[in-house]
């Protein structure tokens, strides 16, 4: 019954069975093993790793099930697993797809962890890695080798919110049988299914949208069931678990992602639209403004242009600090997607660790401010933001 439900209709009716209870939210399985009624049903248990059978928390939890059931119906796919982080989803899926020698390409603009992990860590271990320009998809072909394994993109980017057509990179992906891994921490499948456009695995930080309220940290992963048997197989393992906890924080978090996101995107492109052409900034950044390089990739690919939206201060990084230390309201974090609306400067915090160099080749400028549009109401948005360029 629930394959004819509407997206939304899953993502608050999907649970695990009701318990003899008869309770009405769903319940939270807390625990972190689980018991049998004989010896023989706990060896065969055992017996297979895929086996539909409760073991131990690491290995699976009837709340986190929930959660991945949820995100794969939403996302479209045939299977997930959950992980204790985004980070550990991204992790976790490098480590089971490439072998010793591999090739990763990678657009550049990338999360600051996802950067450490593809520059420091892969090639310490004897992966390859290869970066491309989000503004120049021609040129993902010539960078594939007999060795690529996996084409790794995150659309829009973080924070540069570059946006890259996943058709497009699916069929080139299809063409060299590579694996087409897509971030989509920033859209949510509230916003943008890759798996329609042809990725093999979408992969996201739930700690963001996912949660909403800025009060879990967890990760997800989905595709085609052969994938994900093999990933499973790895965090089983190696322990990268999501906590049933948190699990169950995020399944009730999905029941209102869709009304969340139709606001944040609302709230975002009233705030980007009132600042285009703003005295105090020299560019406006945002997925369904007109002036968007990949506006039209945009419109097909995502039902509304997401919660978050950048701008360039003229004045720099010293205009960029007094901007964020004039703020009423707005909070001054670096999480996002939560329904208070946050300020953070990336040049200073997420991506400080990248050199300027390579800051300037993801568009991170010294003035550069992302807002995570939050779900107060728009005047109060828009009032903070304007007290606060006034002062720069
Ligand atoms: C696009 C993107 N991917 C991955 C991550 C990592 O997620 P987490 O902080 O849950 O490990 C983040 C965190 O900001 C992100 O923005």
């Amino acid at each position: 019954m629930s394959q004819q439900q509407q997206p939304q209709t899953q993502a608050i009716r999907l649970q695990t069975q009701k318990t003899a209870q008869m309770e009405h939210s769903t319940p939270l399985f807390l625990t972190s093993s689980f018991t049998y009624h004989s010896a023989e049903e706990m060896a065969s248990a055992f017996a297979d790793d895929s086996l539909d059978i409760n073991i131990y928390s690491r290995f699976s939890n009837p709340t986190v099930d929930e959660f991945i059931n949820k995100i794969t119906a939403l996302e479209g796919a045939e299977d997930g697993v959950a992980t204790g982080t985004g980070m550990a989803a991204v992790f976790s899926t490098f480590m089971t797809f490439l072998s010793k020698g591999d090739h990763i390409i990678s657009a550049s603009a990338v999360f600051g962890s996802t950067h450490t992990i593809l520059t420091k860590y892969l090639p310490k271990w004897g992966f390859e890695f290869s970066y491309f320009d989000m503004n120049q998809p021609e040129t993902i072909e010539a960078l594939i080798k007999p060795n690529t394994k996996i084409l790794y993109v995150e659309t829009p980017s973080n924070p540069g919110l570059d946006i890259i057509d996943l058709e497009y990179v699916a069929a080139i992906c299809k063409k060299y049988k590579v694996l087409f891994v897509v971030d989509n921490c920033f859209a949510t499948p509230a916003v943008q299914q890759p798996i329609k456009w042809g990725a093999d695995l979408v992969l996201h930080s739930a700690t963001k949208f996912i949660d909403g309220q800025g009060r879990v940290l967890g990760g997800v992963v989905v595709g085609r069931k052969d994938l994900i048997k093999e990933l499973y197989l790895f965090v089983r393992n190696t322990g990268p678990s999501l906590s049933p906890f948190n699990a169950w924080v995020l399944s009730k978090s999905l029941e209102t992602l869709y009304v969340r996101m139709d606001r944040h995107a609302e709230n975002a492109l009233e705030l980007a639209t009132h600042l285009q052409g703003h005295a105090k900034l020299s560019s406006v950044k945002y997925p369904m403004l007109l002036s968007h390089p990949q506006h039209a990739i945009a419109k097909k690919q995502m039902s509304n242009g997401g919660g978050i939206v950048t701008f360039e201060l003229k004045g720099g990084i010293e205009s960029g600090r007094t901007f964020l230390n004039a703020l009423q309201m707005l909070s001054m974090t670096n999480n996002l997607g939560d329904s208070r609306s946050i300020a953070s400067h990336p040049a200073s915090t997420t991506h400080s660790k990248l050199s300027d160099a390579e800051r300037a080749a993801v568009g991170i400028t010294p003035g550069l401010i992302r807002i995570s549009v939050g779900l107060e109401h728009i005047k109060d948005i828009i009032k903070d933001i304007e007290q606060a360029l006034e002062k720069c």
